[in-house]
């Protein structure tokens, strides 16, 4: 069996979006500092991509989290392989991630980060696959909306493939 990958979104399409949601989060955070929660390894492309383009004070800190089941549906039970360096109370933390599938993870990561007495904990993602939602999880900055298929790129992997192509790809097998 073959694979490959088609484009779904070009590398300039990806960029010129990220810059339009840093343009809204410098617009909502000015005057505050941010502090970026990155979800390793998917979502690190796409917050330095973020990071670079925002305005405020910033300062970065990585999460690794696997999710308990199998490896084609996540449980939502999240172990933490690898926490966080700094603490978040009073902090404004926004949370940086590749894709929401069914958002189990998510929705169970962001319970733990709203027990350390953050000031606030926003959301904001490269990819969204509504139609995949099992748990719901309020998005608040969306760079792309994308139907039910499987894409690499940008951080995100095929087998821990394929994640430093600068754009996002649907995998396609033949054999
Ligand atoms: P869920 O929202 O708990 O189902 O899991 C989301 C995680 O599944 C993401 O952070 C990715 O690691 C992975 N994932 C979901 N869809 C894709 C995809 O299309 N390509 C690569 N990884 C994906
Ligand atoms: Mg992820």
């Amino acid at each position: 069996m073959s694979e490959r990958v088609r484009v779904m979104l070009t590398e300039e399409e990806v960029d010129r979006r990220i810059q339009e949601v840093a343009d809204q989060i410098n617009k909502d955070y000015e005057g505050k500092s941010l502090h970026l929660v990155c979800v390793l390894k998917g979502g690190v492309f796409f917050m330095c991509e973020l990071a670079k383009r925002l305005t405020m004070s910033v300062s970065l800190d990585f999460m690794s989290v696997s999710s308990y089941g199998d490896d084609t549906k996540s449980s939502g039970i999240v172990r933490i392989v690898k926490d966080l360096d700094q603490p978040l109370a009073g902090k404004e933390v926004l949370v940086v991630e590749d894709i929401i599938d069914s958002g189990r993870t998510l929705s169970y990561l962001l319970q733990i980060l709203k027990d350390r007495q953050p000031a606030a904990v926003k959301l904001c993602t490269l990819l969204d696959k509504p139609d995949r939602r099992v748990v719901d999880v309020k998005v608040d900055y969306c760079c792309f909306e994308i139907p039910d298929e499987f894409v690499v790129g940008y951080g995100l992997d095929y087998a821990q493939k394929y994640r430093n192509l600068p754009y996002i790809g649907v995998m396609e097998f033949d054999d």
